[in-house]
């Protein structure tokens, strides 16, 4: 079955009792027995919940497993990998520019555990070898990262991690199982803030945790429990519906981020695009070879001072200020200001995240919508940048 036929029909008969379409949403915290411990498979909605089951049964078919848990947000999700495999003093590798959130319940809901967290650059092969001399319990990977969309090679450090005995985690959250597959790739875990594009419609907060090898799923739905970050039968069901759009939603997507990026990158106003589909970007050939496409995301770095930048992020008509992508409606940041606002300047500048660069998440409008929009914004800035008056909106902290 073709990936777009699956994301209808894998895991999502009709219902069996009336024959609907579409999958009951079970609003209950708990199920009927019919004698002290004699169920229909459910007893309690935190342990288990039937349309819950149904959307890991649906995301574990995209991913190519057996097994999925799902979680009240994507952090919900890491934190109950992290705390299924991480022991006191283990060394885990990431990448440089991992996300803020994982990085802080490494470093802070962790700090209990001393753990040794490397940032690694896990586009250079040969920095992942070296830090792999000493033993690893974990290698977490994220590609293509946010907002520089800086690609890993899946494949060749799963083969150096796996010759060290290190489980390769890969948060997929942006490229989504309809452009990349990490298991086939030799990951052992995967993750995803179903946030983004799996549910698709920036209207909930959701995660996923999915193994290969059920021994390494077993103390995730242990914990999912255990712990009990579970999401709303409502939120599951939300993203069930979601899901059936994902490969057509993820075509629009980056057919209006490659556009962006292709007719954008002589303006006069942009300094650089950041777009793995762009033979010029870094992580181009590692992309074009474990990708299926490119991905939604696009990041430009203007020429332009910073509060110039402000006033073109805030002024746009289709592109809403706001944290977060991976939704139909398109969003705009200014990184440094907004998600990246806690990082330190100079670590900031060392990541290569500047004042000017500005992360889109083109959503699923026409294309010529979009251009116009960008363009207008762009040409404004172009001469009249030292004129431009800021909006001063106020910092944020990561989310
Ligand atoms: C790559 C990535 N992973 C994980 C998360 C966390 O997901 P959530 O916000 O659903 O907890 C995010 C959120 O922005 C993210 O961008």
């Amino acid at each position: 079955m073709h990936f777009a036929t699956r994301t209808i029909h894998a895991a999502q008969p009709s219902d069996a009792a009336t024959g609907a379409l579409t999958a009951p949403i079970h609003q209950t915290s708990t199920f009927e027995q019919e004698a002290p411990g004699v169920n229909l498979g459910f007893d309690y909605a935190r342990t288990g919940n039937p349309t819950r089951q149904r959307l890991e049964h649906v995301l574990a078919d995209l991913e190519g497993v057996s097994d999925c848990a799902v979680f009240g947000s994507g952090l919900a999700a890491e934190h109950a990998v992290l705390h299924a495999f991480l022991r006191p003093h283990d060394r885990v590798l990431v990448p440089r520019d991992v996300y803020g959130g994982t990085w802080r319940l490494l470093t802070r809901v962790f700090a209990g555990l001393s753990l040794q967290v490397v940032p690694v650059d896990t586009t250079d092969l040969a920095a992942v070898d070296d830090a792999l001399r000493v033993p690893a319990r974990m290698v977490w990977l994220e590609t293509p990262t946010n907002p520089r969309l800086i690609v890993s090679d899946i494949a060749a450090i799963a083969g150096l991690a796996h010759a060290q005995g290190a489980l390769v985690v890969v948060d997929n959250t942006f490229a989504t199982p309809v452009f990349q597959q990490p298991f086939a790739l030799g990951a052992d875990i995967v993750v995803h803030s179903v946030t983004k594009y799996l549910a698709g419609h920036s209207d909930l907060i959701q995660g996923a945790a999915l193994a290969r090898d059920p021994a390494v799923f077993e103390p995730i739905r242990f914990l999912q429990n255990a712990i009990g970050g579970v999401p709303s039968p409502l939120d599951c069901w939300l993203t069930l519906r979601g899901v059936k759009t994902l490969e057509l939603r993820m075509q629009r997507h980056a057919d209006n981020a490659w556009t962006i990026a292709r007719e954008l990158a002589a303006h006069p106003a942009v300094r650089r695009v950041f777009h793995p589909g762009l033979p010029g970007h870094p992580g181009h050939a590692v992309a074009a070879r474990q990708m299926t496409g490119f991905g939604g995301m696009v990041s430009l770095e203007l020429d332009a001072p910073p509060d110039a930048v402000t006033a073109f992020v805030s002024g746009r008509r289709f592109f809403v200020l706001a944290e977060s992508l991976g939704g139909v409606k398109s969003l705009i940041s200014q990184p440094a200001r907004m998600t990246h606002a806690s990082i330190p300047a100079d670590r900031r500048a060392e990541l290569g995240i500047s004042d000017a660069l500005v992360r889109l998440s083109p959503g699923i409008e026409h294309a010529a919508d979009l251009l116009a929009d960008l363009r207008r914004g762009l040409d404004a800035l172009v001469g009249s940048v030292h004129g431009a008056s800021a909006p001063g909106r106020p910092v944020a902290a990561t989310t």
